[in-house]
């Protein structure tokens, strides 16, 4: 084979195990398992790196020791055999307890990982996480708040996370703050989680649940502890009455367009904090003004994608259960551009 040939495949084997490096880690900004920004995930990153170094150090002791055989023992033209070291006792031991010796060291590792991620903290606020198809839903059920696709959390402040799923199943993962934790139907799965600096950083669904697994992302936004608290104590207040002219005809499509079948505003149905997540179709809407993202975080919240999103749901994400309820182009333009400045003013 010419020489610029097998130059060219060493150079695709490289690019293809360059690119796959993000795969590893978990794609995207802000979503980098190496990169670790909470307890857990820095508890996890420090035992991938400690079973990296070691499989690198066997890897080149092994490879070291082939190459080593491969030049020193080459075929020299001589017509005997080489020394035959077939049943040396002593060898086989030492290359069945050597691999023995690693693994154990990686088996104990592993299990101070796990009892180190799993273990709950006193006095931890307490949050209930729902996974729904094709969003998550987040309740704060001690200061009766309840949100959708964004996640806050308060800086250095242990938090225990009530994972589980109001359908199939799903599973719970932000890489860099904790581990990926499965999402069960009527069942609690704990997670304890602390995040270690201020910022936001992407959530994921990652089993797949249906069409729109690809689509069931979340935010978290990591506040200092005043800030959250401020956050908190404003999603526990009622929403804002509707002012303006298009907010009040917005209020009354929402009421009138069959919105309200799914979504809660206020407390015409408080929000109840059902254990096991049922009885909510979609998300709760009376602070939705002021969330960064819309739609399991496939959008940000601006009035134009919240106007696209009322206008052609199914076009944005393709089997939401919004669109079996209002068909795209069902609402009228004057209807999107009220129900868009309503929504926007429940900040
Ligand atoms: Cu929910 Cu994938």
């Amino acid at each position: 084979m010419p020489r610029s040939l097998r130059s060219g495949g060493g150079c695709r084997l490289a690019l293809i195990a360059l690119a796959c490096g993000p795969l590893l880690a978990g794609c995207g900004e802000g979503a980098n398992m190496l990169d670790p920004h909470g307890v857990g995930a820095r508890d996890i990153a420090g035992l991938f790196w400690v079973i990296f170094w070691m499989a690198a150090g066997v890897f080149v002791v092994v490879e070291g020791l082939l190459i080593f055989a491969i030049f020193r023992f080459r075929n020299r033209g001589e017509a005997r055999l080489p020394t035959q070291v077939q049943g040396n006792r002593p060898l086989e031991i030492t290359w069945t307890i050597l691999p023995l010796v690693v693994l154990f060291g990686v088996l104990i590792a592993t299990f101070n990982t796990m009892k180190a991620v799993a273990s709950p903290v006193p006095n931890a606020l307490q949050v209930e996480v729902i996974g729904h198809q094709w969003w998550w839903e987040f309740q704060y059920p001690d200061q009766k708040v309840v949100t959708a696709g964004e996640l806050h959390l308060p800086l250095n402040q242990p938090v225990t996370l009530h994972i589980k799923s109001a359908d199939v199943l799903h599973n719970f993962w932000v890489p860099e703050l904790d581990r990926k934790v499965q999402a069960l139907p009527g069942h609690d799965n704990i997670i304890p989680i602390m995040a270690t600096q201020s910022g936001t950083y992407h959530g994921f669904c990652a089993e797949f649940c249906g069409l729109e697994h690809a689509m069931m992302r979340f935010e978290v936004v990591v506040q200092p502890g005043d800030q959250f608290t401020t956050w908190l104590q404003g999603q526990a207040q009622p929403p804002v009455q509707p002012t303006t002219a298009a907010q009040q005809a917005g209020a009354k499509a929402f009421a009138g367009s069959g919105c309200a079948t799914c979504h809660q505003i206020g407390s015409a149905k408080p929000p109840g904090f059902p254990s096991n997540g049922n009885i909510i179709i979609g998300p709760n809407l009376s602070h939705v003004g002021s969330r960064g993202v819309l739609a399991g975080d496939i959008m940000a919240n601006t009035p134009q994608d919240m106007a696209h999103w009322l206008q052609a749901p199914d076009t944005m994400k393709p089997g939401n259960l919004m669109t079996t309820f209002i068909h795209n182009g069902q609402l009228s333009q004057q209807q999107v551009q009220d129900l868009t400045a309503y929504l926007e003013s429940l900040k």
